[in-house]
């Protein structure tokens, strides 16, 4: 195929066009099905367009719910958009679980934010440093018209660092500023702040005394926020006294139920491997609220992992104890979320969702992303060290599978007492589909 140019500038229906003539081989049919996905209030669709490039179509996932949640004393309906089977169904449990046991605890370990100005500067590195002083109090005077509005939100510029480089590449600094940026998720604010400070640096040593010819130069690399935001932190746990936990499936008893499941959090601080799978599913719950609400779930899980390294070794984002009788889960995670601005203030689905979760702060909404994190990890590992995961998974993947091979309701119904304890997979199914319907399944 050859390279289009002007694609972006065809108008909608005319790239439509072209993809479904160069790419299918029954162009009218796929034109037909992606334009049944339009939404029918053509002013509803234009706002979904707008927000990306390109836009042919919209790409539907289920927007779900899960009840509840019980978080310093106040209940929550999470909303949730995700498309994995048994995840809204693992967070609903979780919370239930625990609001029999007095809910979560959330506190607010921190809501700094950073962002970097990276440089070139090939100066004296003393002398860098001894001008410091000056050049941070003309960055925050310099830019006082552009934080004066999150000043009033309570938010700013909190701190400004010269981070020195140059024992790892030659010339190479930055500044680092921290930020507080209120209920917004601040990447606007903080990146505007950066690039004026990159503006005043090179100001600043063009015109600064002290400064011999060469160090007048400096090369602005970029500017650019940081995602890694270890002091924007949250804390969630759940604690209740073992014998408290009850008894689980297979006839586990809680003291039995309390050692497996801290063994396996502990197994996940030492093996990577687990670790991995161990954070992916705290991040089936976290992704899926912070999609639900608008925000940026690459943003989030970027942090989030680089946190789970930050020892050296990637490890757990949760943690259990349990001691004096008590059993003791809980997670830290670093989160930069806005309940303001960005697609929060323009998705009409974001802002029910917020709506849904009582309009909360940005803070209150990092306690709910994390307790949902920690309410799918414990009904996954709960699972994982009782029935066993498959059990309740394949449940759920059962009528996915049926729905592949275009079951009734009727099949749906009798598949799904045949399955009741029998292993599930497609070939499975298919082989009883083919028996049932008498006829061979070649999709
Ligand atoms: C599946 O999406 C997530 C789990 O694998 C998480 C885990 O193993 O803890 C069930």
């Amino acid at each position: 195929m050859k390279p289009v140019s002007g694609f972006s500038k065809l108008a909608k229906r005319k790239k439509l066009q072209w993809v479904v003539e160069n790419l299918f081989q029954n162009p009218d049919q796929v034109a037909r099905e992606m334009m049944s996905f339009w939404h029918t209030d053509e002013k509803q669709q234009e706002l979904f367009d707008d927000f990306s490039e390109n836009t042919l179509s919209n790409f539907f996932l289920p927007f779900g719910v899960a009840p509840n949640f019980v978080i310093n004393g106040k209940s929550y309906v999470v909303p949730m958009v995700i498309e994995e089977s048994s995840v809204v169904a693992a967070a609903s449990a979780g919370a239930k679980f625990w609001s029999d046991r007095g809910g979560f605890k959330a506190e607010i370990l921190g809501m700094k934010k950073v962002g970097q100005v990276h440089f070139e500067w090939f100066g004296r590195t003393n002398s860098l440093k001894a001008a410091f002083a000056l050049l941070k109090k003309e960055l925050y005077d310099k830019t006082q018209h552009l934080t004066e509005g999150m000043r009033k939100r309570g938010g700013g510029i909190v701190d400004i660092e010269l981070i020195d480089f140059t024992a790892q590449e030659k010339g190479l600094y930055q500044l680092r500023a921290t930020f507080e940026t209120g209920d917004a998720m601040g990447a606007n604010f903080v990146n505007t702040v950066l690039e004026e400070f990159g503006r005043i640096l090179q100001e600043f040593c063009f015109g600064y005394p002290d400064f011999n010819d060469e160090e007048r130069d400096v090369t602005i690399i970029m500017c650019i926020l940081s995602n890694f935001t270890p002091e924007c932190l949250v804390r969630v746990t759940a604690e209740c006294p073992v014998e408290a936990l009850g008894s689980f499936d297979g006839g586990v008893d809680s003291e039995t139920f309390a050692h497996k499941f801290s063994k396996a959090v502990r197994i996940a601080h030492l093996d990577p491997y687990r670790a991995t799978t161990h954070n992916k599913g705290i991040y089936n719950g976290i992704d899926a609220v912070v999609l639900a609400t608008g925000n940026d779930f690459r943003a989030i899980e970027a942090c989030g992992h680089a946190y789970a390294a930050r020892s050296g070794s990637y490890s757990s984002l949760t943690h259990c104890e349990v001691k004096h009788g008590i059993f003791r889960f809980w997670i830290d995670l670093p989160l930069a979320v806005g309940t303001v601005g960005g697609l929060t203030a323009l998705h009409p689905l974001a802002k029910r969702s917020l709506e849904m979760l009582g309009s909360p702060s940005a803070p209150e909404l990092m306690m709910i992303i994390a307790a949902t994190g920690l309410a799918q990890n414990f009904s996954a590992v709960r699972a994982l060290t009782t029935s066993g995961i498959q059990k309740g998974h394949m449940k759920m993947h059962l009528t996915n599978i049926l729905k592949t091979y275009q079951a009734t309701d009727t099949e749906m119904e009798a598949a799904r007492l045949f399955f009741k304890e029998k292993t599930i997979s497609f070939t499975s199914v298919r082989e009883y589909l083919q028996t049932q319907r008498g006829v061979k399944i070649t999709v």
